[in-house]
């Protein structure tokens, strides 16, 4: 999905976006921003403004986000596989299209479809585990006019359906808002994964755009936080209005004994350490799996790391830059796990991560609730809280964002990077997929992928809710994703 936008369409959605676009208003579960005056989405011509506007406004804001990553795009390198295990871009043009198109156009609606071969082609990405890279050339692909006009239907006739449907009230249904859910967020989804994908495309691939200033604050001291034991509430609890995933259901609680954290993320600084101490090749921090791929991939330190006669930089989204040390690392899963062993400590769990994160100290007097809706409390977030929803395209310094610390004083949990746990991705008792998309899921529950909790820089609000859970694969080195340790 990094198209250059949907060539000419002439849809019933019209943008006029001005760069950078941050936030307009992002909800999900009823979040809601305040336009930022960066943006400016010309909405009158929409349905979305006059009617139902919470969830096709949203739809409309989402489109408006990934039709801007695709204009980041070159025309010349739209049939580039930035990631190895990837699709070429190209794929990512018409998949966000074809798979709002498959599950409300066709499925929900019934609508005859334009293209079957479209709709198949375009249904899924690809995670392959263990090597079998895809091997498809760029003429195994139609062509950009091909997919532009395939898109420009299924969104028209879609917001043809859309609006008639929200416009008779008996089909606005908890289904069809459901469904509407389900497209928002996937997009929403892809709207960081593509960013992780124009990351790896080479500087003179993509059109430059300039990045947001961090908050200044003074460096923060690395340090640990006593966890006290206590409740940690994982999943989400099914009721009217309530959108989650098939894998945050149902609602939980785990008990979690004491614990000591990292106050903050592992910076490149620590990861610099750990580097220059021999890390990389020292085999005993290494789980056999993990170290074979570290020598099959040639691996040698962070995929985000680039060094130029020996000196470390770092590659931004638009750039190259000295290594900012202060900055969270990102590193796949296998490199968290060694630096953990290195420093004699582990990766939290997901339910240690949740008591961190969401709990309240025993023994703090007049608390209204045992734990909190976000690690800052029950305010909805907010550009004070942390480096989240498209606020950036690359970290900040830990520790910038004090307001979004915990009851317990632990900071940056909620964006700036997503946090690895050592917990394998599985179901929580209750899990039922959807009957719509059974394979969102269960499709990962193989034993060889790991939940993240928090969030990056390129995760939408909406995501930031508690049960909200994401998952990786441990070689996958390509995610916005850092970590904090624990020791007991
Ligand atoms: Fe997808």
């Amino acid at each position: 999905m990094a198209l250059l936008q949907h060539g000419g369409l002439t849809l019933r959605l019209k943008f006029i976006i001005k760069q950078p676009l941050l936030r307009s208003y992002s909800t999900c579960t009823g979040i809601r921003f305040a336009a930022s005056n960066n943006s400016d989405i010309d909405m009158a011509t929409t349905f979305a403004a006059q009617r139902a506007p919470s969830l096709l406004q949203r739809l409309a804001d989402a489109r408006a986000r990934t039709d801007e990553l695709f204009r980041i795009v070159r025309p010349e390198a739209l049939y580039d596989r930035p990631i190895p295990e990837r699709h070429r871009l190209i794929f990512y043009t018409g998949h966000l299209e074809a798979f709002d198109w498959n599950l409300l156009g066709r499925r929900h609606f019934n609508l005859p479809s334009f293209d079957p071969t479209f709709d198949q082609l375009f249904a899924f990405g690809i995670d392959p585990v263990g090597g079998g890279l895809p091997k498809d050339v760029p003429e195994d692909w139609p062509t950009r006019a091909k997919v532009s006009d395939y898109n420009q239907k299924l969104r028209g006739a879609l917001d043809d359906r859309l609006s008639a449907s929200f416009d008779s009230r008996s089909e606005n249904s908890a289904e069809s808002q459901q469904l509407l859910e389900v497209a928002i967020e996937h997009r929403l989804m892809h709207a960081e994964t593509l960013s992780y994908l124009l990351h790896q495309l080479p500087l003179d691939r993509k059109f430059h755009h300039a990045d947001s200033p961090a908050p200044s604050a003074p460096p923060a001291q690395p340090h640990m936080i006593r966890i006290s034991a206590g409740t940690a509430t994982l999943g989400l609890r099914a009721q009217k209005n309530s959108f989650g995933w098939d894998n945050e259901f149902d609602e939980h609680q785990v008990t979690v004994p004491e614990f000591r954290i990292d106050a903050y993320k592992v910076t490149n600084r620590e990861f610099l350490n750990f580097h220059s101490s021999g890390g990389y090749q020292n085999r005993s921090l290494w789980n056999d799996a993990d170290w074979n791929w570290l020598q099959s991939s040639g691996t040698s330190h962070p995929s985000f790391w680039i060094f130029h006669e020996g000196k470390p930089f770092l590659r931004t989204m638009f750039d190259e830059i000295p290594l900012p040390l202060d900055w969270p690392v990102y590193v796949s899963h296998a490199e968290a796990s060694a630096y953990a062993r290195w420093s004699k400590k582990e990766l939290p769990s997901e339910a240690e991560w949740h008591r961190a994160a969401y709990g309240i100290p025993s023994g703090a007097h007049n608390l209204k609730h045992e734990e909190r809706a976000f690690p800052w409390g029950e305010e909805l977030p907010s550009a004070n809280r942390g480096n989240f929803d498209f606020q950036k395209w690359d970290p900040a310094p830990v520790g910038v964002h004090p307001a979004g610390a915990s009851g317990f004083g632990v900071h940056g949990l909620l964006g700036n990077g997503w946090e690895w746990t050592r917990t394998i991705f599985a179901p929580f008792s209750g899990f039922k997929p959807f009957p719509f998309y059974p394979g969102y899921s269960a499709d990962f529950f193989d034993g060889h992928h790991f939940v993240m909790k928090g969030g990056s820089s390129r995760t939408a609000a909406c995501m930031l809710r508690r049960s909200f859970r994401n998952w990786f694969q441990p070689h996958y080195p390509y995610v916005y994703t850092g970590f904090r340790c624990i020791e007991y």
